[in-house]
């Protein structure tokens, strides 16, 4: 295994020990995920009890393999475990890069307890190196790159898959714009989301409770944010 999957697997490791009996979990998408999805998986084998809220269709199968029993609907998550593509020091993130980040907004909105594991290329000073994944209704594709185009001074490319344009899990496009710096990540996700036909942004504001960052040698670093006061903290399921 190579040093940065190391790193990934050690931070999702540790996310995991946060996982107590009677969660819902939300279980995020990509390739850091992917560990913590194997490791809930041994660990539901071994008598964990949880149900799971997938965040695309790749997730929801990885998590019927590893025997995780999956909720069709979900009103409310008591923790969740993402990865991110990248993370800044306020807790805000670009996420997307695996095309799941409207679910993945839904699912991080409704739980109560958001875990970003990473490995340590994720950090950031400034959000906005990673192209920023913007979903966009298909019906709206042209009037959508039209006005980022307009509205923003940044290159606007529509994802491939192949030769095809890439389709989300909604059925929806992604378009990558490249900001390369986001000054106001809060600013900027309302302003894109005015603009009819855009479903959803990978900018994450607010929603991080708690980043842990594979470092290397199996070690990982937890950061701690205070997203919001709710009665969670007051919750016995909730260790964090
Ligand atoms: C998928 C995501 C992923 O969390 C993000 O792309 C990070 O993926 P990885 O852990 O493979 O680096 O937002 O939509």
């Amino acid at each position: 295994m190579s040093d940065i999957a190391e790193d990934k697997k050690a931070a999702a490791k540790q996310a995991i020990s946060f996982v107590l009996d009677d969660m819902v979990v939300g279980l995020g998408t990509g390739s850091t995920a992917f560990f913590a999805i194997k490791i809930l998986g041994e660990k539901v084998a071994a008598g964990l009890q949880i149900k799971g809220v997938p965040t695309s269709l790749v997730t929801a199968h990885l998590a019927h393999e590893c025997g995780i029993p999956l909720l069709a609907e979900f009103d409310k998550i008591d923790l969740t475990i993402d990865g991110a593509d990248e993370v800044d020091p306020q807790g805000n993130l670009i996420k997307g890069g695996g095309g799941a980040l409207t679910r993945e907004k839904i699912v991080a909105a409704a739980s109560e307890k958001e875990i970003v594991i990473v490995d340590f290329s994720k950090q950031v000073m400034r959000l906005g190196k990673f192209p920023l994944p913007v979903e966009v209704l298909p019906f709206g594709l042209k009037y959508v790159v039209s006005q980022l185009r307009k509205d923003f001074a940044c290159e606007v490319r529509i994802r491939k898959s192949g030769d095809e344009a890439f389709r989300t899990d909604n059925g929806n496009y992604i378009v990558d714009c490249e900001f390369n710096q986001i000054v106001d990540p809060a600013e900027l996700t309302v302003h894109l989301n005015n603009i009819p036909g855009v479903v959803d942004n990978g900018l994450f504001v607010g929603l991080t409770d708690l980043v842990i960052v594979g470092k290397g040698a199996g070690e990982a670093e937890t950061i701690l944010f205070d997203r919001k006061k709710s009665d969670a903290r007051e919750n016995p399921h909730h260790p964090l």
